[in-house]
C-alpha cells in the first residue's frame, strides 16, 4: 500500500462540473493544497472545526457531470482571462485541473436526448459509482451546481431530479447548492427518507442572501419596523445568463424573499430583481434599499451595496459542504441536515434564518461530528438522524 492509499480519499461529484462555480473549486481546492494561496473564506478551516474529523483538501478527489464539453483547464484559463481566478493560476494547478477533467461524463439530458428518466437516473448513478470505485474512495458526495432550472409544473423529473434521483442510487450523500429542485421533487421524497443518507440544500447564500440574514435580525432585535425591502442584482457570467430566464429567476428569488419572511415581523414591500449584464461576467452587484420606521415614526432608509466575484463566493462554501457532509456521512446521520442552514438561502428543515443563529448550530454540528461521540451520542440534535452502513456502497 503506497502512502497515498492509507489516507481515505474522498470524491466530490460535481453536476455542472465544467461551470464557473466547480472550476473554482477544483482550481482553488488545488491551490490551497498545493501552499499558494491561504484558505480565505473557508469556514471549515477555522479553530471550531479542527476535530471534527473532516478530510483533509488534499484528500478530495472531483469528477462530475456536464453537458458541455469545453476542457477544465480551458474553462480556467477563461476564468483567470476574467478576473475570477488569479492570473497565472490554471498553469500552476494544471495537473489537478487536468486528472478531474478525465473524471467528467457527459451529463443530460441532451439536446434531442430520447433516454427516458430511467436511464437517465441508471447512467448518472453508474458513473458516479464507477468514479467512487476507478479512484478506490471511502465515499463521494453529490454537489449540485449546474445552471439553475424553472421550477417544475408537471409530473416529470426536472434534469437537477435525475442527478439527485442518481446520488440516492449510487448511495451518495448530496447537496443542492442552487435553487434548483433536485430532492425537493414529490417523488423522491420516500427514496430520500428510506436511503438513509444524509443531504443539505438549497441554494448557496453568498452575497445579497448573506447579508439579509445578519441585518434582517437586526431590525427584528431593535424594534424597528421595515416597511420596504427591495433589491437588484447585476450579474453576467453563465449564472446571468441562466437567470435572465424569468422562471429561473424566479426560481432564485424565493430563497432570497424567505430570509426576510422568517426574520421581520412582517412582510415588507417590494421585490428582488435580477438583470443579466453580460459585461460584468461572474462580477454581481447586489444593492439592497431597505425603508424603515424608527421612534415615532420617524422614516429611514439604509441602503446597501455588495459587489462580489460569484465563484469566489461560491466555492469555499461548496468545499465546506462537501467535507461536512462526507463526515456526516461517515458517521452515519442521514436526512436533512438542517444545521448547515448557515450556508442556504432556502434550508432544509425548521432551524432559524439569522446568520448569528445559524452559525451556533454549525458549531454544534461540527461538535457532533467529532469521532467521539458527546455525552447522549451522535443522535443529540434535530435533524441528521443516525443511520447504520452507509459506506460507498450503491442502494439497492
Ligand atoms: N455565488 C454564486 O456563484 C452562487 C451562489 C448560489 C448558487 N449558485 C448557483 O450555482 C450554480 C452554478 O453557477 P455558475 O456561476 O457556476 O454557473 P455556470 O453557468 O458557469 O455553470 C453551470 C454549469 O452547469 C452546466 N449544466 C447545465 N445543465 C446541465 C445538466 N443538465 N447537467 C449537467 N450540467 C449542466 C452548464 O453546462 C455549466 O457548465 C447556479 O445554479 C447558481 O445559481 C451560485
Amino acid at each position: 500500500m503506497s502512502a497515498s492509499d492509507s489516507v481515505p480519499r474522498v470524491g466530490v461529484w460535481l453536476i455542472g462540473a465544467r461551470g464557473s462555480v466547480a472550476t473554482t473549486v477544483v482550481a482553488g481546492c488545488a491551490a490551497m493544497t498545493a501552499g499558494l494561496h491561504p484558505p480565505t473564506g473557508l469556514v471549515t478551516e477555522t479553530p471550531p472545526f479542527a476535530g471534527s474529523g473532516l478530510p483533509a483538501l488534499s484528500a478530495l478527489v472531483f469528477g462530475g457531470h456536464d453537458t458541455v464539453d469545453c476542457p477544465l483547464p480551458k474553462r480556467a484559463e477563461a476564468l483567470a482571462a476574467g478576473g475570477v481566478l488569479p492570473h497565472g493560476l490554471p498553469a500552476a494547478v494544471s495537473a489537478e485541473l487536468t486528472v478531474a477533467e478525465r473524471e467528467i461524463r457527459p451529463g443530460g439530458p441532451l439536446p434531442g436526448d430520447t433516454r427516458t428518466e430511467e436511464d437517465l437516473i441508471a447512467a448518472f448513478a453508474a458513473d458516479i459509482r464507477s468514479f467512487v470505485r476507478r479512484g478506490r474512495l471511502a465515499r463521494a458526495v453529490v454537489v449540485n451546481v449546474a445552471s439553475t432550472e424553472p421550477a417544475p409544473t408537471g409530473e416529470a423529473l426536472p434534469p437537477s431530479s435525475l442527478y439527485a434521483a442518481a446520488a440516492l442510487r449510487a448511495g451518495c450523500p448530496y447537496v443542492n447548492f442552487t435553487p434548483s429542485t433536485g430532492l425537493h421533487h414529490a417523488a423522491l421524497a420516500r427514496p430520500a427518507e428510506t436511503s438513509g443518507l444524509p443531504h443539505a440544500g438549497r441554494d448557496g447564500k453568498t452575497g445579497q442572501t448573506l447579508l439579509r440574514s445578519v441585518l434582517g435580525p437586526m431590525f427584528t432585535q431593535r424594534a424597528l419596523t421595515v416597511r420596504a425591502w427591495s433589491g437588484t442584482n447585476l450579474l453576467g457570467g453563465g449564472d446571468g445568463a441562466s437567470l435572465a430566464d424569468p422562471a429561473a429567476a424566479a426560481a432564485k428569488n424565493a430563497g432570497k424573499e424567505r430570509v426576510l419572511a422568517d426574520t421581520l415581523a412582517g412582510t415588507p414591500e417590494g421585490e428582488v430583481h435580477i438583470d443579466d449584464v453580460p459585461a460584468l461576467g461572474d462580477w454581481k452587484t447586489a444593492w439592497d434599499h431597505i425603508a424603515f420606521d424608527g421612534f415615532l415614526g420617524t422614516r429611514m432608509i439604509l441602503q446597501t451595496t455588495w459587489q462580489g466575484c460569484d465563484s469566489a463566493l461560491a466555492a469555499p462554501l461548496v468545499l465546506d459542504l462537501a467535507r461536512l457532509t462526507a463526515r456526516a456521512h461517515e458517521r452515519g446521520l442521514s436526512g436533512p441536515l438542517g444545521e448547515l442552514g448557515f450556508y442556504f438561502k432556502d434550508p432544509v428543515g425548521p432551524g432559524p434564518s439569522g446568520l448569528g443563529e445559524q452559525y451556533t448550530e454549525l458549531l454544534g454540528f461540527a461538535r457532533r461530528l467529532r469521532a467521539q461521540p458527546a455525552e447522549g451520542g451522535p443522535g443529540g440534535g434535530r435533524s441528521g438522524t443516525p443511520a447504520h452502513g452507509c459506506g460507498a456502497g450503491e442502494q439497492q
